[in-house]
Order: C-alpha cells, then sequence, then structure tokens
C-alpha cells in the first residue's frame, strides 16, 4: 500500500507515470466522460483548514471515476482532538477506501499514515501540498509540451506550495529558482534533498534573496500567499517584509515576455500578486486550479489499484 504525501517519496519515473495517468484521464473525460474505474470506492476529505479547490476537484474528480466522497470538516470530527490521531485513522479505514487530509502538522499527516489501514494523500500540511505540484508540473507540460530544461521561479514564501513546487521541478528535470526574503526560504533540509534530486535529473536549484535574480530566464513566475492558513498572527510583518517580492507588472520585465504566470489560488490580490498580473495575458491560474482535478484523479487510481 502507498500513500501520497511527499513527492520525494516517489520516484521520478513515478512522477512521470502519474502525469500520463493524468493527461490521458483529462483526454477521456474530455471526449465524453472517464471509465468507472473507481466504482463502489469511498474517499473520506478530512479538513482541518478551510479549502474550494481542494474540496471540490476531489469530490467531482471521485464522481467522475465512479466513486463517491464524504467531507469531514473540523467541527464535525475535531482533528486531533476528540480522539488520538491514530485511533481516527484505524476507525475511518474500516469504512473508506482512502483518505485525503488537509491538517496543519505535517507530523501529524506521518502520523495517520502510520496507523490507517488504507491509503492516505496529503491535501496539504504546513509543509507540503503534492497534489498542487503535480497538477502545476501537469500545466506546465502542457503549455510547454515539454518539462525538462525550462525554468521555473518561484517569488515569495518559502511556504509548502514553494517546497512541493520544487521537489516536482527537481523530479521532472526543471531548473528551480527562488527568490524569497531573508528567513523566508525554503527550509534547508528539503532544499539538500530538492539539490540531490534535481542533480541526478540534470537540473539546477538557485535561492535568491531578491526577486530579480529568481525570475531572469525564467518560463514560468509562480508566487502564493505571504500568510498560509495558520500563520494569520504574522500578517502584518508578513506584507510589510514580503512587499518587493509582489509579482507585478514591473516585476515581469526582467523576465521573458513568453513567460507564464501561475499560483495555486486562492490569491490576495494586490499583495502577493497584481489584478493586472493575474488577469494579463501571461497566467494560467485558472489551468492550474482545473488540473487539480485531473492530477488527482491519477492518484486516487494509482493508489486504488496497487
Ligand atoms: N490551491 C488550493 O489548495 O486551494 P484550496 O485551498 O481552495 O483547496
Ligand atoms: N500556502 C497556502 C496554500 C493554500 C492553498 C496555505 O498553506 O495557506
Amino acid at each position: 500500500m502507498r500513500h501520497f504525501i511527499d513527492l520525494t517519496d516517489w520516484s521520478s519515473i513515478e512522477i512521470r507515470q502519474l502525469l500520463d495517468l493524468a493527461r490521458h484521464l483529462k483526454q477521456e473525460w474530455q471526449s465524453g466522460g472517464n471509465k468507472p474505474v473507481l466504482e463502489g470506492k469511498v474517499l473520506a476529505l478530512i479538513f482541518q483548514k478551510p479549502s474550494l479547490r481542494t474540496r471540490v476537484s476531489f469530490e467531482v474528480g471521485m464522481q467522475h471515476l465512479g466513486g463517491s466522497a464524504l467531507v469531514l470538516g473540523p467541527d464535525e470530527i475535531g482533528f486531533g482532538k476528540r480522539e488520538t490521531v491514530a485511533d481516527l485513522s484505524r476507525a475511518l479505514s474500516r469504512y473508506v477506501h482512502v483518505i485525503m487530509a488537509r491538517v496543519f502538522s505535517h507530523a501529524q499527516m506521518l502520523e495517520m499514515t502510520q496507523y490507517a489501514t488504507v491509503p492516505i494523500i496529503n491535501g496539504l500540511s504546513d509543509t507540503q501540498h503534492p497534489c498542487q505540484a503535480l497538477a502545476d508540473l501537469l500545466t506546465i507540460y502542457e503549455y510547454y509540451g515539454r518539462l525538462e530544461g525550462l525554468k521555473v521561479a518561484y517569488v515569495g514564501d518559502g511556504n509548502n506550495v514553494a517546497a512541493s513546487l520544487a521537489q516536482a521541478c527537481a523530479h521532472s528535470g526543471v531548473n528551480f529558482a527562488i527568490g524569497s526574503p531573508p528567513g523566508y526560504e525554503i527550509p534547508e533540509t528539503i532544499m539538500d534533498k530538492v539539490g540531490d534530486l534535481a542533480a541526478q535529473n540534470g537540473a539546477t536549484v538557485e535561492g535568491f534573496n531578491n526577486p530579480r535574480s529568481a525570475v531572469a530566464d525564467a518560463d514560468v513566475i509562480y508566487t502564493d500567499t505571504w500568510v498560509s492558513m495558520g500563520q494569520e498572527a504574522e500578517t502584518a510583518r508578513r506584507i510589510q517584509v514580503m512587499q518587493p517580492f509582489q509579482v507585478n507588472a514591473d516585476l515581469l520585465k526582467a523576465a521573458p515576455s513568453t513567460a507564464v504566470v501561475m499560483h495555486c489560488l486562492p490569491a490576495h490580490r494586490g499583495q502577493e500578486i497584481t489584478d493586472e498580473v493575474a488577469d494579463g495575458p501571461q497566467s494560467v491560474i485558472f489551468d492550474q486550479a482545473e488540473n487539480r482535478m485531473h492530477a488527482q484523479k491519477a492518484v486516487l487510481v494509482k493508489l486504488l489499484s496497487s
């Protein structure tokens, strides 16, 4: 039994196979509908934090494949409070075939994998967002028709989305650069592993403390919120520190005019990205949102058929 928690738990070949499967399932869906390969299967969606894309794309994706999904919000199950994570994981595994969890603590996500007897999918933790990164690879591939040799520049907070994106790029031979303020870099433990993986796949990883160096020669410019869920108490400080890292028309001038702009959403317009850029001709943010559904269908099919 496999889990989908951290992209570095999977090999680069497996990530490519997941992308191939996602492209196949997307094409099948566009040509009239998916085969009900997950008929009778039930997915539980645990949410400790709010969500639009993750919740809807998983639930609808499961329906497309003939299965069903049920949503368990924070007030329903009291994740980590009403009973132990171990007990919750063991009990829930008796009812459903697969569990997706969006939780605060990555350690609790890992604890779930120790006790669950069905696959666990990470729908975002404080350190990772692998479903987003897989969907992002799909979006970049669709736009450029290839991945290897491209350059993705992430600008802003070195958060969960940035970490998974760096791993996804490293798996795919995509050069990755990040421009983030001092103290807001992707954690070193994650970056060390990303560096090794990128080198194995012939790609580079660079870190800068200014946004312009990061976006030079970039094929993709990517940003995310400056204040992730759970960091609300740091809002004022983060907004002040990250201001020079806003993805705006001026920053785009430092990159090729052919670069696409990505954002995992929800966007905080006027903070990490301007309206002009989010709604501009280089933006592919809603393709990313749609591709969550296609990428996650591939993950579900893979986990439930292995
Ligand atoms: N990108 C993303 O995960 O969106 P939600 O928080 O709305 O699920
Ligand atoms: N970094 C953001 C991503 C939201 C999808 C957060 O964790 O809130």
